[in-house]
């Protein structure tokens, strides 16, 4: 499928059809650090309060690096991956000490933050600054995989280098923030793992795993 057509219909149904929630109603990049590093392994549901008054005790990477640890798991307390609560204290700490308690616009500088991966600095760099870095999850992964019908299993890295090279292609284009979220909700809303809503996607009638009318098909598992 013809990549600006995929964006533009992306775009467009990503500002009709976006859930409100309170991260989206920010770009300062330390808010949607704090959000990210949330959402990397939980649910929406669940991070919405923890978010809430995440951000009420600690406003920015100043406060969060004034904070004793103790009282930084506290309030993750419930979340898990406590690692990364210790991590974003960590990286709240860097940005204090190196960056003056901002989160640069800088590539390299977001990537070597502690436990910020690829996805993490792609969806902070896009989201808060608009720079066209990719921001692959699970979602944007199965989404991808079934749009341009990627026949390398997702799970190995021939196809997760597949992925993530049309990840940088799409994102390579006006809004790189919203482009990416597109991708990531309409995966965890339409493009859903089992019985996807093709009916209701605006990408129907340019993906190659709806024309195959089996969609689930994709992403292609590894033959085990
Ligand atoms: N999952 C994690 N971060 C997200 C975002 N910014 N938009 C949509 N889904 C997400
Ligand atoms: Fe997913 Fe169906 Fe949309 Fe293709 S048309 S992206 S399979 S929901």
């Amino acid at each position: 499928p013809d990549l600006e057509a995929v964006r533009s219909r992306l775009i467009h149904w990503y500002d009709r059809h976006r859930r409100d929630l309170p991260w989206r109603r920010t770009r300062d990049p330390y808010a949607v650090l704090v959000s990210e590093v949330m959402l990397q392994q939980t649910r929406v549901e669940t991070v919405l309060p923890y978010y809430v008054r995440f951000l009420q005790r600690f406003p920015s990477a100043s406060h969060l690096a004034a904070a004793s640890e103790d009282e930084v798991l506290r309030l993750w307390q419930g979340l898990g991956y406590y690692r990364r609560a210790r991590q974003l204290h960590q990286a709240a700490r860097v940005l204090v000490e190196r960056y003056g308690g901002q989160v640069p616009p800088d590539p390299e500088a977001v990537r070597a933050l502690p436990g910020v991966g690829d996805y993490t600095a792609g969806a902070v760099l896009s989201i808060a600054f608009d720079l066209p870095v990719p921001a692959v999850d699970g979602n944007a992964q199965r989404v991808l995989a079934r749009v341009f019908g990627v026949d390398e299993p997702a799970d190995q890295a021939a196809g997760r280098r597949r992925l993530h090279d049309l990840a940088r292609r799409l994102v390579d284009g006006p809004r790189p923030g919203a482009l990416n979220q597109a991708v990531m909700e309409l995966g965890a809303t339409v493009c859903r793992p089992r019985r996807p809503g093709c009916g209701d996607c605006p990408l129907a009638e340019l993906c190659v795993a709806a024309r195959t009318g089996d969609p689930e098909a994709w992403p292609v598992r590894r033959r085990s």
